[in-house]
């Protein structure tokens, strides 16, 4: 019966002869070797289009991390912290796929966690240009890490975390476009802005005088 355990009398017995010839082919062949990619990006939010790509890249890499760049210079609208816990729950169950956070260059990253490859999406023709540069920008900097490239699915082709923000911000469905999880927490945090906007509003300002990221539209 397939996946039944083997009775306690049935184990193969590793004799020493099995254990000679696996070792004479770890000296012949070296040891095998295990490949850990990083899938590094901004996950502004992470989408249904994020998780095909790291579903497609836990099949060919032995280990994937899918890294969130910290960029002190964008304001985004999810925090690291609140992309990480989506990004974990949405690949909680993937047994070798972690989600890490980083700055500075993605290559010195890759270094420090030991990758040896990048994994980066490829939508349309139109991101191409963008990535070949970064990829062989990455390649200058460490010629020994591989930018690999991975389509997601014809279906998320024009799906981008930029264009769901927007939908999401003006009162359109993003249903099917993000993970149930991710859909969630776009609605709180349009209704806080909301909120924050009828507040200011009935304080007298404009919503532009405001630091909301959001324009006021019912959903
Ligand atoms: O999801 P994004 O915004 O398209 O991801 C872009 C990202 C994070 C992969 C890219 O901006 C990046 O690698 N930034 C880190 C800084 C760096 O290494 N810059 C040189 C890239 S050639």
């Amino acid at each position: 019966m397939p996946g039944a355990p083997l009775p306690s009398n049935c184990h193969p017995r590793l004799r020493p002869h099995t254990i000679l010839f696996s070792l004479t082919l770890v000296v012949i062949r070296g040891p095998v070797k295990r490949i850990k990619a990083i899938y590094p990006g901004s996950f502004d939010p992470p989408t249904n289009g994020h998780l095909d790509l790291i579903e497609r890249g836990s099949k060919i890499f032995d280990e994937l991390v899918v890294a969130i760049l910290r960029n002190p210079e964008k304001d985004p609208l999810f925090s690291v912290a609140d992309r990480r816990k989506m990004l974990e729950a949405m690949t909680s169950g993937f047994d070798n796929v972690s989600v890490d956070t980083f700055d500075g260059l993605t290559v010195d990253y890759a270094l420090r966690v030991e990758a040896r490859a990048i994994l980066r999406g490829i939508r349309a023709i139109s991101d191409y240009e963008y990535e070949l540069q970064m990829a062989l920008m990455n390649r200058k900097l460490q010629p020994g890490l591989e930018t690999v490239f991975m389509m997601p699915a014809e279906k998320y082709s024009y799906l981008s975390s930029r264009l769901v923000r927007e939908v999401a911000q003006l009162g359109g469905s993003i249903e099917c476009l993000v993970p149930d999880l991710v859909e969630q927490k776009l609605r709180e945090k349009i209704d806080v802005a909301h909120k924050f906007a009828n507040r200011e509003q009935s304080a007298g300002k404009t919503p532009s005088e405001g630091k909301s990221k959001f324009r006021k539209k019912k959903l």
